[in-house]
């Protein structure tokens, strides 16, 4: 399965959130690894499932304190996104573990597609603000 390059276009020059969105990509990766190397190996799909999920979740755990540190103005509808978000990765995850196999190879194409998509709007949002207040 083709890599998925992370490209220097989606860098919100926060060290921090960049950091973590190129794990985020990394995971994804892993995820479609474990996936290519064949159905004998459903325990490291099910581990990449994990790491992937777990992290998506953790990243908005920390891209939501910094927006409380920074007092950020559209912290609201920027968590209404990430539950969103969590909620339907989750759902696809939750298909894969009840046994639907094929689901796993749908994961991620879409992470990565909500997180070109809200990187670039979002999380690009986020950061012009705390460069505009000179908040970090
Ligand atoms: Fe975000």
């Amino acid at each position: 399965m083709s890599h998925i390059e992370w490209d220097p276009a989606l860098a919100t020059g926060h060290q921090e959130i960049d950091a973590q969105h190129a794990s985020l990509f990394a995971l994804a990766n892993a995820l479609d690894d474990a996936i290519s190397a064949g159905v004998s190996d459903a325990n490291a799909v099910a581990d990449a499932i994990y790491g992937l999920t777990d992290y998506v979740v953790e990243h908005f755990a920390d891209e939501e304190a910094l927006m409380r540190q920074v007092g950020f103005p559209g912290a609201s509808a920027h968590h209404s996104l990430h539950q969103h978000l969590t909620a339907e990765t989750m759902r696809l995850a939750t298909r894969y573990f009840n046994g639907e196999d094929l689901v796993a190879s749908q994961i991620t194409p879409f992470v990565v597609d909500w997180l070109r998509t809200h990187i670039q709007t979002e999380d690009m949002g986020l950061v012009g603000y705390i460069h505009e207040h000179e908040l970090g």
